[in-house]
């Protein structure tokens, strides 16, 4: 099963940007964390990121088609503006679940609505970047409910 894993604007900068938020790891560290975790899982993980609003919406039509069975995703801003990602979002076919470092609930007003959120499968936000591999352990629970508590 192979997992896309996005990440929206500004984290890039991860490991640099207002680390006492975000945390100390780069965004290479935190990809290698995914696909650490994903093959542990039995998962294949790729990870790519993106400023640009259009680029993300070009991946998330194409996930499906590229063989894609379910996307991570951390819209960042957009989370908090972007109708077109969450109309990509709601368009497509595949499950996706919107992941965040820090807890949204708990900053500032403007980043406490996703707009995202509600087309998702589900959120995970406030673990750091941890919550990109609790998103990873969602999927592989969803695939083998079996193993579900
Ligand atoms: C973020 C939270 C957003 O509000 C912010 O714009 C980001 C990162 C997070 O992962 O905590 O860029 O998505």
């Amino acid at each position: 099963m192979k997992i896309l894993t996005i990440h929206g604007p500004n984290l890039n900068l991860l490991g640099q940007r207002e680390p006492e938020v975000y945390g100390p790891k780069s965004l290479a560290m935190i990809n290698r964390e995914i696909d650490l975790r994903g093959a542990a899982l039995e998962l294949t993980t790729t990870c790519c990121q993106s400023n640009h609003e259009g680029e993300i919406i070009d991946w998330l039509q194409n996930a499906g088609p590229e063989g894609f069975s379910g996307i991570i995703i951390n819209p960042a801003a957009f989370t908090h503006t972007s109708v077109a990602i969450r109309d990509a979002i709601a368009a497509i076919e595949l499950p996706v679940i919107e992941v965040h470092l820090s807890n949204i609930s708990a900053r500032d007003e403007f980043r406490q609505k996703s707009l995202t959120a509600a087309v998702c499968q589900g959120s995970i936000s406030g673990f750091g970047a941890t919550s990109y591999l609790l998103a990873l352990e969602a999927f592989k629970l969803l695939i083998n409910p079996a193993t579900k508590e």
